[in-house]
């Protein structure tokens, strides 16, 4: 599979391998995974949300910079989206929605996906923030979403999680330091910084969490530039 980073938290997983279909879902041999499509507005991306195409799309929560673009790219696409009761509430009842809350998995058919704990409001009246455990080809992509430290994140460490895609941003997530506290609880194999730099009151130096992250930790760090994949 194949992981770019769109900017900020958003990512576009895709899938060229055929995936034996476990439950319901239209029959495809190709996924395209498409987490927090925050893209027109945002000064970090390169991307508009009118050239990305998504078959399922997961929102870690409401807040503006992660719901995004989510209502258009789904009902231009007909994509499917995973969000929590309350997020999946700000979507129109014409978009596919398939809710979930935070310890649930939903199997589908390019595999599943798990919602994880996050420390974070959503924008929504009692709505928590998640993260996602998404399986796809056998492999775990762990995105967090927004949150800060959080000790759930050892529950992790169980589930061999192939790549961790991880705030580093401060303020409003987990800072570097903590992300790579994080990194020695989930012990994933490989970690990827996002939520940074699209905005000066979140500027960090992910070459600098690479260093230190891998230093510390020993997993390896992989800072993608905005249109950058990760072969996985
Ligand atoms: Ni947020
Ligand atoms: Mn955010």
């Amino acid at each position: 599979m194949n992981i770019q980073y769109l900017g900020h938290a958003c990512f576009l997983i895709t899938s060229n391998k055929i995936t034996p279909k476990t439950t319901s879902g239209a029959a495809s041999d190709h996924y395209s995974l498409l987490i927090d499509p925050f893209l027109n507005g945002n000064p970090a991306a390169k991307a508009r949300a009118e050239d990305v195409t998504a078959t399922h799309i997961f929102v870690t929560h409401g807040h503006d910079d992660h719901l995004g673009d989510a209502v258009s790219i789904a009902t231009r696409c007909a994509s499917t989206v995973y969000a929590t009761v309350e997020t999946g509430g700000r979507f129109p009842q014409t978009v596919k929605v398939e809710v979930g809350q935070i310890g649930g998995f939903i199997r589908s058919d390019f595999g599943g996906v798990k919602f994880t704990a996050a420390a974070h409001g959503s924008n929504v009246p009692g709505g928590l923030a998640c993260g996602f455990l998404i399986e796809l080809e056998g492999k775990k992509i762990y995105h967090a979403g927004d949150t800060g430290l959080i000790i759930d994140m050892m529950l992790l460490a169980e589930e061999n999680v192939d790549v961790a895609l991880l705030p580093i941003g401060d303020r409003f997530t987990m800072g570097p330091r903590d992300a790579m506290r994080a990194v020695g609880f989930i012990k994933p194999k490989r970690v990827v910084p996002m939520h940074y730099n699209t905005w000066p009151i979140i500027e960090q130096n992910p070459e600098l969490f690479k260093k230190e992250a891998e230093a510390v930790t020993g997993v390896p760090v992989s800072v993608l530039a905005v249109g950058e994949e990760l072969q996985c």
